[in-house]
Order: structure tokens, then C-alpha cells, then sequence
């Protein structure tokens, strides 16, 4: 489509900050840090008064999503809708009488949009930044907005009960049809994106999907299943929560929870015949000790631990999909380690190295930096196939003084990571990687959810969610330390990590915190604007030195992060907000005059967290996964209406943000 819309000053704009941070590339040392500082001027001006930003809105408790003046929204994909015409969309008024234990519900799932849309990259076509290839993660389902009446089926320990899901196999089938990834097209006609059916990119990822292994890990016996005796093909994918994308165009998709899909692990784990090995993985990173959450294994033995222990190391990795190439089966790498990958953001190192960042987001676990031995190669594409199967994944510890090192998992058997210790090969470091992690000294984090990098600064920005649990400062990984300094953390913070000598290779870096979220107005708190000492209590707020409170949106649970061009951290939210309002996307200056200073740009409907958070190619458009919208609602009584409107079942759904003017999307 022809680009009519009026060229802005923006474009100048950008291609200044383009200027100065090429010659910034130039400088080096003390010279580096000083234009560091000049462009940090640059950036702070999309913050000031006057540039073509948005007026921030308050937290909302409204079922809508709610935006800025200036501002609207397409609902580019929800729940359901049926990526091919020779399947119909799910017909969500026929929920409540049964439509998806009917027989055939999996079938049609499986070519519909996936449920609790996650993370979000767009893939460009004919070079376009309103045409491309949409890659979707979609996390897990909610069964209680699936199937009526489920909660008269629901145990004391908040299981659905066996004999229930033993009367409904179609209802297992279901859940993991609607769960993976999904492959879209999308076009923006005349100012409103949509997606294409049958498209030929088109596809879904699911949980039975057939999907190879590759990396040290291949092959391994740990790995050999009964489905699978040689250890290179994986069945499905689950848990796939945020994710990265490729400079070759690739989609990357972290699989997370999936502890969540495995049960009967207290019984499995007392059987004589258990390969003491899989006795260590597992309790470091443990399927369900009884029940899992949806209950798979009650009617589907691959998930049950007592018949299939090694099923869930074919698990917890990140998932490489081409979104040109449908008829390439995904890969899962497993170089990058095994764990509850949040994330895998890429870059590239300053010898051409891909750099893959990614937390782990359990509490009290790790920040991790995989770096390929090979380089990234841009003038054929074919060449960086496998990059990501050969290289040295990295856990990160942060010292009390701000600096802070990757050390690298790397069998040795001279050195920590040996057979003397559990680790005979580099297969069992990337089963175990937590195991590994702990022996090296990793730094135990508050939940590590999504990481981005400026584009700008190339400064790499971390979000730890919460975690509550938290201790007093104490001896020992529990307790508050300098990069998670405050006890019992309720929402959240933001560290900011600059690698040495600029380049994401790096073995050392520097940190600071950029931001400790919660309300800046809290009377539970103080409003920092320097942090030292500790411990800091959970409601202590630091909004990177900012110094004026009443100018700041209070928020918490930090997810999904995402730098625009201008160098602004946007920043989307799962969990509670300091006054009670929905989840929504906020976005923080990062250097000059306005860091810290964090206004919000978007409200969720009710019950919902917001993903994806990724601009298309020219920045016009921001999209966004409205996840779990009405999350504590039942089918019999939804607590979300939307995007449907009265009377109908929530539906999790990509949304795209613009302009109302098309104009480039500025803080
Ligand atoms: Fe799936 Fe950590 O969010
Ligand atoms: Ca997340
Ligand atoms: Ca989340």
C-alpha cells in the first residue's frame, strides 16, 4: 500500500539521533561516555513539552482498553477466529453449552487462533511496515472460561478433577490445540490492521506438534523418550511466553511454565528403577508433585512422571521458527540452556556474535546471556541457520558495587562443572542449567521476566516482576541484596545493565537500578531519589533519580519491555497495581532529563495483562496482547466482557495502537 500519510518531523528527528549515535560508534573510552551523555539530551527532548508525545491517562478500571486522546485501536485477532476459511471461527455464545467438548473442538482449535496471547513479532514482507508475518505465542489456556460448569468440577487443591477430565478426553485435546504458537499474515489497509485467512504462512504450533532438538543436547540418552528413542524430535511445544526474533527473521519462542504440564512427580520419584539423574534435574526445576494444573497426564501418559520421567527435558527451551518457511518444522535449541525461559532477545555483539538475553522467571532464579561461537552472516540467510546450536551460554552475577560478570556454563573437567559434580557432559549442564548456575554463583533475581536492548545506548534493561518472598537482609540468596534491595518486593523493579566496552560479548558489565516501581505517592513508603543502603521496604519507590513524585504513574509487576527508537523503555504489566487500577503499558525515559520518569500510555480491560509490546518497522504502530482478560470469571458468571461487548465470553486478543494522525508513535 502506498504511504500517503504526511511525512513528521520525527523522521528528521530519528535520523539525527541516527547521526549521533553512529558517531558515537566512532568514539571510544571516555569519549564514548561523553556522547553517551549528549545523545542522553536527544532523548529526554521526547519527553519534553511540546514534542508530538501523548498526554498520559490514569489507571483505569474500566473494561475497555483505554488509550490517550489521539489515539485508537484495532482488535487485529482474537481467541478462536479461524486462521483458514475451511474451518469456522469458535463460536464463543456456544461456550456455555459445551461447543468445545464437542468431538472435533481439538481439530478446529488447532486452525484457529491460539488462547492468552503472549509475545508479539511482526516479520515484514515486500519490505513493507504495514505487511508481514505475525508470530504469536500462546501461553496456556483458563478452562474455566472454556467449559461450562467446571467449577463443580474443581478439587480442594484447585485441580480439575480426573474423573471429569476422563469423561471429556476432547477437553485435554482442546487445551493443547490452543496452546503453541500462531503464524499469521497481517496488512494495514486503509489505517486498520487485520490479519489474511489462508494465508500461505499461516500455521499453528501446538502441543503435539513435531518439532526437532538440536544442540549438545541432541541425542542425549537424559533425552530419549518412548516416543522418540534417538533424542532429536520433540513433541509440541508448551509454556511459550514471551520470546525474540533473529537478525536473519526468525521468530524465537521461550517456553516457560512447563512444570505446569507434568504430574505424579512425588510418586515417580520414589521408584527404585529412576535414573538417579533425573532425580537431580527434576527437583531443581520439578514437574507437579501430585496433580498438575490442567491435568493432562490423567488421560495422556506422556505427561505423567510415573511413565514417562524423561518427557519434560524435551521441554523448557527456546523454540526457533521460520515464519517464511511453513513447511520447516520449529527447532528447539538447546544451547540456550533449559529453564523457564521468559525471553530471548537477541542482538548482535560488536565481532558479530549473536547475543541471546533471557531470564528465568521463577524467584529467586537467574539472568542468563547466550553468545554464539559463530557470526552472524547478512548477506545470506541460509548461513545463520543453526548459529544458535554452537556457543557459550553465560549466568550473570551482580556485585554490591555495580559491576558484575557472565560466567560462563561450560563443562570443564578440571573446574566447577564437572563429573565430580553432577556435571559429567555439556548436555547435563544445559538439562540441569539452574544446578549449573547455582555451583557458579549465580545472583538469585526477583522473578527475571522480559530483557530489551536500546537500540540507541545498546544498554540491556531487565524486568523483575516481584517477588514477595524476599527476606530481610540476611546472610544467603533469600535475603535483600544490592540488586534486589528491597524485602518482600510487591512490584517490581527494572535493572539496567551496560556491557563493557559496549558490546554485548562481554564477560563483565556495569549495573545500576533504573527503577523500583510502586507508588512514588505511597504513604507505606519513602520516594527515593538516590538509593543507598539497605534493606529498602516494599513500598520505597525510585524512579531513576526523577525528582518530581506527582509526575509519576504509579505501576507494578513489570513484564514484557520493549525500546523504541527515541530510546524510551515501554514497559506492559502482569499483577497488581499499587491503587487497585488494571494492568497496563507505561513507558520510562531512559537517559537525560526525563529518566525515570514513567507515564502511562494504556489501561487493560479487566482481569487482563498486557504482552507483546513490539512497534512495526516505521513505529506507527504499537501491538499489544491483552492476555487473560476477565482471568477470575467462569463461564456461567465471565467477569470480562471483552472485546465482544454485553453478554459475551472474554476473549485474549492482539491489539494494534496508532495514531489517529498515522504519525510515528513518540513518548
Ligand atoms: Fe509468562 Fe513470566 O510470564
Ligand atoms: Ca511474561
Ligand atoms: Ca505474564
Amino acid at each position: 500500500m502506498a504511504d500517503n500519510r504526511p511525512r513528521r518531523n520525527s523522521d528528521y528527528f530519528g535520523s539525527v539521533i541516527e547521526q549521533r549515535l553512529s558517531r558515537r560508534s566512532v568514539l571510544g573510552g571516555a569519549a564514548a561516555l561523553a556522547g553517551a551523555a549528549m545523545g542522553a539530551g536527544l532523548v529526554g527532548c521526547s519527553l519534553a513539552p511540546g514534542s508530538r508525545g501523548f498526554t498520559p491517562i490514569s489507571g483505569a478500571t474500566t473494561d475497555r482498553v483505554e488509550l490517550p486522546e489521539g489515539f485508537f485501536h484495532d482488535v487485529v485477532i482474537r481467541w478462536g477466529e479461524s486462521l483458514f476459511s475451511d474451518t469456522p471461527d469458535l463460536d464463543t455464545r456456544r461456550i456455555p453449552d459445551g461447543v468445545l467438548l464437542d468431538p472435533g473442538a481439538a481439530r478446529m482449535a488447532a486452525r484457529q487462533f491460539g488462547s492468552n496471547c503472549d509475545a508479539f513479532h511482526l516479520f515484514a514482507l515486500n519490505d513493507s511496515a504495514d505487511h508481514g508475518i505475525a508470530c504469536i505465542n500462546n501461553e496456556y489456556v483458563d478452562p474455566r472460561l472454556m467449559f461450562p460448569r467446571l467449577s463443580d468440577h474443581i478439587t480442594e487443591d484447585r485441580r480439575i478433577d480426573t474423573a471429569w477430565l476422563q469423561r471429556h478426553p476432547e477437553a485435554v485435546a482442546v487445551m493443547k490445540a490452543s496452546i503453541g504458537v500462531t503464524v499469521v499474515e497481517l496488512i494495514r489497509e486503509g489505517g486498520h490492521w487485520r490479519f489474511l485467512r489462508d494465508s500461505p504462512y499461516n500455521r499453528r504450533l501446538t502441543a503435539e506438534t513435531p518439532m526437532e532438538l538440536r544442540g549438545p543436547v541432541r541425542g542425549s540418552e537424559l533425552i530419549r523418550s518412548v516416543g522418540d528413542p534417538a533424542g532429536r524430535w520433540a513433541l509440541g511445544t508448551v509454556g511459550n511466553c514471551a520470546g525474540g526474533r533473529t537478525p536473519w527473521g526468525t521468530y524465537l519462542s521461550a517456553e516457560e511454565n512447563i512444570q505446569d504440564y507434568f504430574g505424579d512427580w512425588a510418586l515417580a520419584r520414589r521408584h527404585p528403577d529412576l535414573d538417579a539423574r533425573l532425580r537431580v534435574i527434576h527437583d531443581r526445576f520439578p514437574p507437579h508433585q501430585r496433580t498438575s494444573w490442567q491435568g493432562w497426564e490423567r488421560v495422556d501418559p506422556r505427561f505423567l512422571m510415573t511413565r514417562n520421567p524423561h518427557e519434560p527435558l524435551r521441554f523448557g527451551w527456546v523454540v526457533e521458527v521460520d515464519p517464511y518457511e511453513p513447511e520447516r518444522p520449529a527447532i528447539k535449541r538447546t544451547a540456550l540452556g533449559r529453564f523457564s525461559h521468559e525471553c530471548a532477545t537477541t542482538t548482535t555483539a560488536r565481532g558479530g556474535e549473536i547475543v541471546v538475553y533471557s531470564g528465568d522467571d521463577r524467584r529467586f532464579e537467574y539472568v542468563y546471556k547466550f553468545v554464539s561461537k559463530g557470526k552472524f552472516n547478512a548477506r545470506e540467510r541460509e548461513a545463520n541457520r543453526h548459529l544458535l546450536d554452537e556457543g557459550v551460554l553465560h549466568v550473570a552475577r551482580f556485585n554490591a558495587d555495580g559491576t558484575g560478570m557472565w560466567l560462563p556454563l561450560v563443562h570443564d573437567p578440571q573446574g566447577i562443572l564437572s563429573g565430580s559434580t553432577g556435571f559429567p557432559d555439556q548436555a547435563t549442564v544445559l538439562l540441569n542449567t539452574r544446578g549449573a548456575s547455582d555451583l557458579l554463583g549465580a545472583t538469585p533475581m526477583d522473578r527475571p521476566e522480559d530483557i530489551a536492548v536500546s537500540p540507541l545506548t545498546g544498554k540491556v534493561y531487565v524486568a523483575c516482576t516481584h517477588n514477595t518472598s524476599r527476606g530481610e537482609a540476611q546472610a544467603g540468596p533469600r535475603g535483600v541484596d544490592a540488586v534486589n534491595p528491597r524485602v518482600g518486593n510487591r512490584w517490581g523493579h527494572i535493572v539496567e545493565i551496560h556491557e563493557d566496552g559496549d558490546d554485548h560479548a562481554a564477560r563483565t558489565f556495569r549495573w545500576e537500578l533504573l527503577l523500583l516501581a510502586g507508588d512514588p505517592l505511597s504513604a507505606d513508603g519513602r520516594f527515593l531519589t538516590q538509593v543507598t543502603g539497605k534493606p529498602l521496604a516494599a513500598d520505597d519507590t525510585y524512579f531513576a533519580g526523577f525528582e518530581d513524585a506527582g509526575g509519576l504513574a504509579p505501576f507494578g509487576a513489570p513484564d514484557n519491555l520493549d525500546v523504541d527508537r527515541f530510546g524510551n523503555l515501554w514497559i506492559v504489566t502482569d499483577g497488581d497495581q499499587p491503587r487497585g487500577s488494571n494492568n497496563g503499558c507505561f513507558v520510562a525515559g531512559t537517559e537525560g532529563a526525563g529518566r525515570g520518569q514513567v507515564r502511562q500510555f494504556m489501561s487493560a480491560p479487566l482481569g487482563a495483562e498486557v504482552c507483546g509490546c513490539k512497534f512495526n518497522a516505521d513505529g506507527t504502530t504499537l501491538f499489544l496482547n491483552i492476555q487473560h482478560p476477565g482471568e477470575n470469571g467462569t463461564v456461567e458468571d465471565p467477569e470480562s466482557h471483552w472485546p465482544d461487548g454485553p453478554d459475551r465470553m472474554p476473549r485474549s486478543s492482539l491489539i494494534a495502537v496508532s495514531r489517529e494522525d498515522g504519525g510515528v508513535i513518540e513518548a
